[in-house]
């Protein structure tokens, strides 16, 4: 595993400066206390993403050539096009991968992540390098105080590869509803609204969301989805040594740990330095833990975004250290 922070930190403090919020009302609503913040104009996701990718493949001990996929999970690309993930083989220098980008918003990461372990399962690839990374703070409309409490920019990246054993990914469940009524979107940028003056006056190439609608659907979404998986391999609390959730709000986390019948202790979160980094929150929650993690360790994997998008993952640790 691997990861990359930007040194900037954006507190409940500065914040407080520039919009009408408190420290507060941003900790008891969300569990955040600070983000951090790409400050160089020459740099953005795909720059996150290859120091991600470069400290998972040196504590693998694998050569760059020796890759063969990359998947960057992003709602931030550098460029629509080309793909962050070619920019990544390029930096890398992974000569023989090939790489794709992956638009699932907060569950970009488990969907990459899903999409990597059937392309390993199929036996045809042995090394995936699978990276969430998002510069939110391009999308974030730094006056809209309901928004830019939320976000922070970060990467995270895991290699996958075969397992001698029964251990590592066992399954995943993926749903998506692609809700006409959008309360989580980015207004423009795309081909239905290109860039004009007008889409730029009314910042619409940031995050919109309506909070209030958004959080009632991810309450349900990540507990739903997360006892979906338990059920289907007849997990019980007790079962479970880790939640690994998307960091969106603390409470959303806590409400899903209750349903899944977790104490507290059982459960990552580091939103309160982080906040919402979208792509790269689980991948920064599995490196953050990396030291506690023991093989055997039953974890459940599980997100809800924008699309709507929501998923969960089902795995037994795999490294045994
Ligand atoms: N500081 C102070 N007051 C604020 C702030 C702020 N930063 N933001 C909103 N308020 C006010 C509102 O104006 C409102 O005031 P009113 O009652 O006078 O109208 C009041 O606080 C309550 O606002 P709500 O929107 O109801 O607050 P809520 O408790 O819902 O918290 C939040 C807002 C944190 C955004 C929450 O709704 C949330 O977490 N939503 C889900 C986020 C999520 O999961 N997104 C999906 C992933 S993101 C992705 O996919 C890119």
């Amino acid at each position: 595993m691997g990861h990359y922070i930007p040194d900037h930190v954006l507190s409940n403090a500065d914040l407080e400066k520039m919009v009408d919020t408190n420290d507060e009302w941003i900790r008891t609503r969300t569990g955040i206390r600070e983000r951090r913040i790409l400050k160089d104009p020459d740099k953005a996701t795909a720059f996150m993403a290859v120091e991600a990718a470069r400290e998972a493949l040196q504590s693998a001990n694998i050569e760059a050539a020796d890759v063969d996929a990359i998947i960057v999970a992003t709602v931030t690309p550098d460029y629509l096009f080309p793909a962050t993930a070619a920019l990544v083989q390029k930096r890398l220098g992974a000569e023989n991968a090939f790489g794709f980008d992956l638009s699932a918003a907060c569950s970009g990461f488990l969907y990459a992540l899903s999409t990597g372990t059937m392309m390993v399962e199929s036996g045809r690839y042995e090394k995936v390098l699978v990276i969430g990374a998002d510069t939110m703070s391009s999308i974030t409309d730094y006056t809209d105080r309901a928004t830019c409490i939320l976000f922070g920019d970060a990467a995270g990246a895991v290699l996958l590869e075969p397992t001698g054993d029964e251990t590592g990914i066992i399954d995943f469940v993926n749903h998506t509803d692609g809700d006409l009524d959008c309360h989580l979107y980015q207004r423009a940028g795309g081909s239905l609204h290109p860039a004009s003056e007008e889409t730029v006056k009314n910042r619409d190439h940031c995050v919109y969301q309506d909070g209030r609608v958004v959080f009632k659907k991810a309450t349900e979404g990540m507990a739903d989805v997360s006892l979906e998986i338990m059920n289907k391999h007849n997990l019980n609390g007790d079962d479970v040594a880790w939640l690994v959730p998307h960091q969106a709000n603390k409470r959303i986390i806590d409400a899903t740990a209750r349903r899944m019948g977790l104490s507290d202790e059982k459960v990552m979160i580091n939103i309160d330095k982080y906040g919402n980094t979208t792509a790269a929150t689980i991948p920064l929650c599995l490196y953050d833990w990396k030291d506690q993690l023991q093989y055997g360790d039953k974890l459940v994997l599980s997100a809800f975004g924008g699309g709507y998008t929501w998923g969960a993952v089902y795995m037994t640790w795999s490294l045994n250290r």
